[in-house]
């Protein structure tokens, strides 16, 4: 390097989250010019266009960090290089040429833009063809994950995302469907975060009722269905949590398995569905005994990662704003890791009630909901009322049910299929080929 050169600035946005060939080209050319410092993207800034990382804003930095070349690395908190490109004044940025079109191209120019107040210049080496992250990532995910490894995610999105977004399923293919199922929206890559086992929707496709009758040896089967063919995290509908010395089992089966939590209500005796509300008897269980439960469950934790979520039906039975805020409270205090908040309102105002009160709470945990009556609020309304977790509880088999009732009927009435497989169904090209033998 020659002496002018050792006093120029070189800013390098990257992820890294698996490095290769491309990333030590670009740290190569960067060199070329001046002292590198690498603009490192946390897990927030890479979780807003598209999946979290697979590795975390810590341990890449500490492989960036030790990479030859790198004299330094900051954070950068959002995919926009401008706040840092200020604070750093670089003479250059340097990024693959791959950024000119796509989800990039507005923080490209924005980068060119900021560059030009004090004559800096973004280089763009060629990007370096026959590698890419995103096909490194998608043979590691391939090869499936580690249990400990899934359940640490759900607290990292928690951690990373605004809001983090589930969406039920029953069985390996609807897990398959929350597993894979992406949409390109405003250039940002959208997807369900994790997975909700419903004790609704696992116990219906049984042909059963939603009240612990379907017992946790048949739970479990579901899960590890699930858990097989997919990667993301799982958050368990662990129903009342049942007897406290069998919840205490319960928990560490659930973080063997390597599920991120389970999310218990407080009430006892026979359980009900919430969504009956007080047309059926249901019994609230003191605050003592479930937070006994809580404080068990949290002591027969072999992880600090898994999560016990407090659920709190004071608003589905009809108990109140104030009972519910007193109930969470005391939850929290017993050690609960998150709360939920219950309700069959149509129109969210005692969601949104709640949730102004819980926000001014000394000790606060995540918080979520299942907005399956108040429909109606978006991921964007529920995120300002600082929900954290948000559970689409049902809808993959409220979704199911009626098409599959449709094709029944139509065979019986046409006395053949035809009409039905015209109308309502997949080819049979594309069924036996959904699933593919090898993944
Ligand atoms: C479930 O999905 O089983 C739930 C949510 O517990 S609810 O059905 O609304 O009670
Ligand atoms: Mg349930």
């Amino acid at each position: 390097m020659t002496a002018s050169k050792k006093f120029k600035k070189v800013y390098i946005g990257l992820s890294a989250d698996l490095i290769h060939q491309g990333h030590i080209n670009i740290i190569a050319e960067g060199c070329k010019l001046g002292k590198v410092i690498i603009g490192l993207l946390t897990d927030e800034a890479i979780a807003s266009y598209k999946r979290l990382p697979l590795i975390a804003f810590d341990e890449r930095k500490l492989i960036v960090e030790n990479l030859k070349g790198v004299e330094e690395v900051v954070a950068q908190t959002t995919l926009d290089y401008v706040p840092n490109l200020k604070k750093i004044k670089p003479d250059y940025v340097v990024h693959g040429d791959d950024w000119k079109t796509g989800v990039q191209r507005e923080v490209r120019q924005r980068v060119i833009d900021t560059l030009a107040k004090w004559g800096g210049e973004l280089v763009e080496p060629k990007y370096t063809e026959g590698i890419s992250s995103t096909d490194l990532i998608t043979a590691v995910k391939a090869q499936g994950i580690t249990p400990g490894k899934r359940m640490k995610t759900l607290r990292r999105l928690i951690d990373a995302k605004p809001i983090v977004r589930i969406l039920e399923a029953h069985n390996g293919l609807t897990g398959l469907i929350v597993e894979k199922t992406s949409i390109d929206k405003d250039g940002k890559k959208m997807e369900f975060d994790g997975i909700w086992e419903s004790s609704l929707t696992d116990s219906t496709a049984k042909g059963k009722p939603d009240t612990e009758l379907v017992d946790f040896s048949s739970r479990f089967s579901t899960i590890e269905e699930i858990l097989e063919v997919t990667t993301k995290p799982i958050i368990v509908d662990g129903d009342t949590g049942g007897r406290i010395e069998h919840f205490k089992f319960r928990v560490k089966t659930l973080e063997r398995l390597g599920v991120s939590a389970i999310i218990i209500e407080d009430k006892i005796g026979d359980k009900r569905n919430s969504l009956f509300g007080t047309t059926v008897p249901q019994e609230q269980d003191s605050i003592e005994h479930f937070s006994k439960k809580i404080y068990e469950g949290k002591r027969s934790q072999v992880t600090e990662d898994f999560m016990i979520i407090a659920r709190v039906e004071s608003l589905i039975l009809k108990k109140g704003t104030a009972d519910a805020l007193k109930r969470a409270e005391a939850y929290i205090t017993a050690g609960a890791d998150g709360i939920m908040i219950h309700s069959k309102e149509k129109d969210g105002q005692e969601i949104i009630e709640f949730c102004e009160k819980f926000q001014k709470f000394e000790t606060k945990v995540p918080l979520v909901v299942v907005p399956s009556t108040y429909a109606h609020m978006s991921e964007s309304e529920l995120q300002d009322l600082g929900i954290n977790v948000v559970i689409y509880a049902n809808h993959l088999l409220r979704s199911a049910y009626p098409a599959m009732v449709d094709v029944a009927q139509s065979i019986l009435e046409n006395s053949r299929a035809k009409e039905a497989s015209d109308k309502y169904c997949m080819s049979i090209k594309d069924i036996i080929t959904l699933v593919p033998e090898v993944n």
